[in-house]
Parts: C-alpha cells; sequence; structure tokens
C-alpha cells in the first residue's frame, strides 16, 4: 500500500468481505503497516496515577514511565482528585460497596442517585433530570426516547458523534446544518414543515473550543416552533455567572428543551444527565435503553460528584482560576504566531494544517520531552485543520504553563517555520 499516512478509517468503514468476522483486508494491511502502528502509538498510553496537571505515563515510545504536564485529560476544574471529592467517594465505598447492581429501574437507584438527580435538576433550573451511566449513553438514550420514525432531528454539523448516534437509534430523519449558521438552520426547518423537529446544538463546540451562537440560533427555533436540545459536555460547571452553561452565560435557559450535560468532563467523574420538563423525564424513563436497560452509576462515583457539585458551584475560585489560565495560554499562544482558530473557551486548538506526517512528528518530539498533548487526525476533524487540542485546568501552575508553552514554541512553533 504505497503512501499509507494518506489513508484514514474514513477509507475503510465499508467492506465487501462476506464474512462479518473479518475486517476488511485492506484495513488490516493499512493498520499493521509500522508507519500506521507507530501513529495509533498515541492512543491507548497508560496514566499512572490521577490525571492532574503533572502526572505519570507508560509511554507506548519507548515502554518507560514517563512524568508529563498533561493538557489532555478534561479534568478542567481538577475536581476528579479534590480532596474533599475523593474523600466522599471513600466514604460512599465503605457504605455502599462498589457497583449499584441493578438497573435504575429496579434495584440500582440508591439514596445517592436520586439526591444528585434532584441536586443537577435545580442547578439546571429545569424540573427533573435523570442520570445516566455514561455521557455518551445518555445522548443516545435520550434522542433515542424522544425521537420517533417520522420526526425530523436536525443537528449542527459539528455536533459529537453521540448526538448523531442518537439519532440514528431514534429512527428520526437527521438533517446537518451549517455550523452556526442561522441561514443553513432556517432552510433546514423550511424542509422540516409539518414534522415534529428537534434541533441539537452544543454549548462549547469540543474540537474547536468555539460557543453556539445561541441568540441567532433560538430565534430561528422560535420562528419555526422547534424544540432544542443542548448538550453543555464542555461547558456546564465553566460558563455563565454561577457555572450553569453556555445557555445561562447568554441568558437563555429557559429556552432550552434539553439540558444535556456529562459528568466524565469538568466533573471529574463518569456518567451523562439529561434535565428536561417532569413529563418528558418520565416518559424517558419508559423508553430511553441506556436508563432502563442498563446498570446505574457506581456510588461512590455518584457521591464524589455530588461532591463535586458543591465544590464547584460553592463559589467561582475554580471556574475564576481556569479562565485565568486560558486567557495566559491563549496570549502566550497568539504571541507564537500559533492558529488557534475561534476558540472562545478552555479547549484550545492548535491547527497545524494538512500535513499528518508533521502532526505525528511533533506528536512524538512533545511527548519526548515530557508534554501529553494529544494529535487529533482526520477524520475526527477535517484533513486540511489537522491539530493538537489543548484542554485548560485551574489545576495548571504557573511553571507548569511556562514549561509546556517552552516545549510547544521549540517543537510546534518552530517546526511550522522550518
Ligand atoms: C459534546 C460531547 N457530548 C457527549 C460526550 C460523551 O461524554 P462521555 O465521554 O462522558 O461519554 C462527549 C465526549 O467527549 C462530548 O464531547
Amino acid at each position: 500500500m504505497p503512501d499509507v499516512l494518506s489513508y484514514s478509517l474514513a477509507d475503510f468503514f465499508y467492506t465487501d468481505n462476506p464474512d462479518v468476522l473479518s475486517p476488511p483486508e485492506d484495513f488490516l494491511e493499512w493498520i499493521n503497516h509500522p508507519r500506521v502502528r507507530q501513529c495509533f502509538s498515541f492512543f491507548e498510553q497508560q496514566l499512572l496515577a490521577a490525571p492532574r496537571t503533572s502526572t505519570e505515563i507508560l509511554s507506548n515510545i519507548d515502554n518507560k514511565r514517563r512524568k508529563i504536564i498533561n493538557l489532555t485529560s478534561y479534568n478542567y476544574l481538577g475536581l476528579s482528585s479534590h480532596p474533599e471529592v475523593i474523600q466522599a467517594a471513600k466514604e460512599a465505598l465503605d457504605q455502599y460497596g462498589l457497583g449499584a447492581s441493578g438497573a435504575p429501574l429496579l434495584s440500582g437507584t440508591f439514596d445517592l442517585h436520586a439526591r444528585f438527580a434532584r441536586m443537577l435538576a435545580d442547578f439546571k433550573q429545569k424540573e427533573d433530570c435523570l442520570l445516566y451511566s455514561s455521557g455518551l449513553g445518555g445522548n443516545m438514550g435520550a434522542i433515542q426516547g424522544i425521537l420517533r420514525k417520522g420526526d425530523m432531528f436536525i443537528l449542527d454539523e459539528k455536533c459529537h458523534k453521540s448526538l448523531v448516534d442518537g439519532g440514528t437509534l431514534s429512527g428520526a430523519k437527521m438533517l446537518f446544518f451549517e455550523h452556526n449558521n442561522p441561514d443553513s438552520l432556517a432552510m433546514m426547518l423550511e424542509k422540516s414543515r409539518g414534522k415534529r423537529v428537534m434541533v441539537a446544538v452544543e454549548g462549547v463546540y469540543s474540537m474547536d473550543g468555539d460557543l453556539v451562537k445561541l441568540k441567532d440560533i433560538v430565534e430561528v427555533c422560535d420562528q419555526y416552533k422547534a424544540a432544542i436540545y443542548i448538550d453543555e459536555a464542555h461547558s456546564t460547571l465553566m460558563f455563565g455567572p454561577n457555572g450553569r452553561g453556555v445557555a445561562e452565560h447568554f441568558g437563555l435557559e429557559h429556552k432550552m428543551g434539553v439540558s444535556f450535560g456529562t459528568l466524565s468532563k469538568s466533573f471529574g467523574g463518569v456518567g451523562g444527565f439529561v434535565c428536561s420538563n417532569a413529563d418528558l423525564i418520565s416518559y424517558l424513563k419508559c423508553y430511553s435503553s441506556p436508563w432502563n436497560f442498563s446498570c446505574a452509576s457506581s456510588p461512590p462515583v455518584v457521591a464524589g460528584l455530588i461532591k463535586a457539585l458543591e465544590v464547584a458551584t460553592r463559589d467561582s475560585s475554580l471556574r475564576d482560576k481556569m479562565w485565568q489560565n486560558v486567557a495566559y495560554f491563549k496570549k502566550r499562544l497568539v504571541d507564537l504566531k500559533l492558529d488557534i482558530g475561534q476558540t472562545e473557551s478552555q479547549v484550545i486548538p492548535i491547527i497545524i494544517g494538512s500535513s499528518g506526517e508533521k502532526l505525528m512528528s511533533f506528536a512524538w518530539e512533545i511527548q519526548k520531552r515530557g508534554l501529553f498533548l494529544q494529535p487529533v487526525d482526520f477524520p475526527a476533524v477535517p484533513a486540511e485543520s489537522r491539530r493538537f487540542r489543548i484542554s485548560v485546568s485551574s489545576q495548571l501552575t504557573q511553571a507548569e504553563m511556562d514549561e509546556a508553552l517552552n516545549i510547544i514554541e521549540d517543537v510546534i512553533a518552530k517546526g511550522l517555520k522550518s
């Protein structure tokens, strides 16, 4: 196979191999090629301690433990290892054991789950909330539960896979509008006249860090009486005067029909939650498979998450620190003349361009220098805008930021000039 790096996962999805247990032969040839194996070795590198900003990995480069500055984890507020969160989870482990041992409907709902769901509904100013054991499962389950064959599901083209998969599972017809473009959305809504319609957007788009243009989107949706589903995976606890997310930031929470969040990012745990009106939540309890046919979240995790919500909302100190770090990073990256796109959040891309070779060689070099900053390649992002993606955390110290930025300057900024 010549020029192996010009291929990507997008090339091997379909197969004419009659044996369903055998992946396509050209896929196997590609993925086993030494150059491709080297690229894939960036994935599944093992973290050997908490996803703090300074931690340790078992590097796939040389199979050695390596101390690294971590700009890859979504632990935006450092809550995954906050001492109060750990203590709450430890106590719950002693009282409740490890697993919930049942689906929420039958035996998996503990007092912890009920309390946390209530706290989240109140926090998001909705009537009720459903907790899922996975964020992806939450999006898939909510959309599958709400929409039916014959309905229209209209998504921003940059929406996460979990929203798209939810649409597929529901049987609704899916249409995609141009990213953040209200005119394009209006065209799709025009095509959907006479149908039940739900529009999906994200608070912060996870590959670019830009925000939904919510005022424009709401205006168009109001015109067509379309319901809005907002995924605030990367914005909850960080945006808005009270940390409730981008809808709060724009003063438009009351316009959101469904507000989704994940518990794996700023919350530092795992799981998803869906907030909406009480009738819809009780309907979802009957028709959302990832909720009623899957084990509930582990009780110690839920106890840790309750504490995480308390810590993150009792004052604004964690998100204030995170925003200070974001401002510092952005300024230094712009000073280095790096392309950080249109980010308005703690997700900061460094866009390299179309060269897969450069992306991978920079990725190797920065890791050897002690920086954990993962490459993002096509088809996860467009082929002409391969990138690194920084997750800024409140935990980053000045020394960690300066060391990370020195490595970025030496390897990426200088490498792009040469
Ligand atoms: C926008 C968005 N929604 C949903 C998810 C799924 O969340 P989780 O990883 O907690 O399953 C992600 C994960 O990256 C995401 O970025």
